[in-house]
């Protein structure tokens, strides 16, 4: 079976544009939905070319979708392959678009790379992947560039929008004070959110409290001092107390 790379490199069919580094990650993420009955959701899909890739990657049993606001895109649509014309900052046809396809294994966003699309999308979206799936969304270089809506640390971007997962990861471990910012749907339903150059690869699955546990044997570690950690102040208290009273 080729690797995405190969397939890509070989392809000689309609147009597809892609950024060199993302063939490898999709790769990386995207091996274990390859020959079986999933459901492939790109936003954006230009000239067709990508939808073919996907085909010779993903094979037959897959269904694909393509969204584009281009109607002319309409024609990529055959066999198990389904185009839906309509824009991704358009939250009214995202919500039509959920009660006519299948929850997706996968959702790719490589449409129009404004700040308004990656997030309107993202939030009408991420629901409608599967519990165990995976949402990417490429071309994040945008975020840093003016004429999407983008800068450096700006407000609103979509890169500053998905840091803001990385907090949700560490729901749990959240104090107090911070656990209502912190502990969400996301704490429970991302396993890992990774980044690479321009694109971020979330993976949706099921999380439960994290537990840490000790193996070995305790009696092999009777003289441990744990230098990196602080002693809690009852204790050093305790300690100081009975040092000066021997
Ligand atoms: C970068 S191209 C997609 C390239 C394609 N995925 C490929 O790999 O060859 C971006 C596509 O997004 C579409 N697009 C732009 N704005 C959009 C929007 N608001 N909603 C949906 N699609 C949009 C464009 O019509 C264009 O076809």
């Amino acid at each position: 079976m080729d690797t995405l790379r190969e397939i890509y490199e070989k392809h000689n069919g309609r147009l597809l544009n892609k950024w060199d580094n993302y063939i490898d990650v999709y790769d990386k993420f995207f091996q274990g939905y390859r020959n079986k009955e999933i459901t492939f959701l790109e936003i954006g899909i230009a000239h067709g070319g990508s939808l073919e890739m996907w085909r010779n990657y993903f094979g037959d049993k897959a269904t694909l979708i393509g969204v584009d606001v281009n109607p002319e895109t309409k024609k990529f649509e055959e066999g198990n392959t389904k185009v839906f014309i309509g824009s991704q900052e358009d939250v009214q046809f995202l919500n039509t678009l959920k009660t006519q396809i299948p929850k997706v294994d996968i959702l790719l966003d490589d449409g129009g790379h404004t700040m308004n699309q990656q997030i309107t999308t993202f939030k009408a979206m991420f629901e409608h992947v599967k519990d165990t799936g995976l949402y990417v969304c490429e071309d994040l270089h945008t975020s840093y560039w003016s004429e999407y809506g983008g800068g450096f640390k700006k407000k609103n971007t979509f890169i500053e929008f998905s840091k803001n997962l990385i907090d949700f990861l560490h729901g749990w471990h959240a104090r107090e004070s911070d656990k209502p910012k912190m502990d969400n749907l996301f704490t429970r339903s991302i396993y890992g959110v990774h980044y690479y150059d321009s694109m971020v690869v979330i993976e949706k699955q099921p999380v439960g409290p994290p537990t840490n546990t000790y193996k070995g044997n305790k009696q092999l570690e009777k003289h441990y001092q744990n230098y990196g950690q602080k002693e809690p102040l009852l204790k050093k208290l305790k300690r100081k107390i009975s040092s000066k009273l021997k």
